[in-house]
């Protein structure tokens, strides 16, 4: 399964959300790599947990870029993040729990949801944010 590496296209134009989204993709496709590679529970559930606690940390650049902006989709994206921190939060629950994730399951581990993010939510705040004369 391919994994999917940095490309221009994902640029949002604002330096510091496309530094940090570059180190996210990265650890998404280690993460990746780690479950196809079947690596050991704890490993991967250190993996699991070093990935949620960086997308958080992502996450509050960005809520704190919307907010100090009044972005006008802020509840909506503040939702969304919520929702993947979930996600991964219960990723972790489930590896503890003894179970081994897999792609495009319960318990999904695909890149899918940090590109989608991006391109659906991330592109548009950027958007907004260049017109702020944010880069
Ligand atoms: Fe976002
Ligand atoms: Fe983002």
């Amino acid at each position: 399964m391919a994994v999917a590496t940095w490309r221009e296209e994902y640029n949002v134009d604002v330096a510091k959300i496309d530094e940090q989204h570059k180190q996210l993709l990265d650890r998404v496709s280690r993460l990746h790599k780690a479950v196809e590679d079947r690596i050991d529970k704890n490993d991967l559930k250190q993996m699991l947990i070093d990935l949620a606690e960086f997308t958080a940390t992502h996450f509050a650049t960005e809520e704190k870029l919307m907010q100090q902006h009044n972005y006008p989709a802020y509840k909506t994206h503040l939702r969304e993040h919520k929702m993947l921190l979930r996600h991964l939060h219960d990723l972790v629950t489930a590896v503890s729990n003894g179970k081994y994730p897999t792609f495009y399951s319960d318990y999904d581990v695909s890149n899918d949801w940090a590109l989608l993010h991006i391109h659906e939510h991330d592109k548009p705040l950027g958007a907004f944010l260049n017109r702020a004369k944010v880069f």
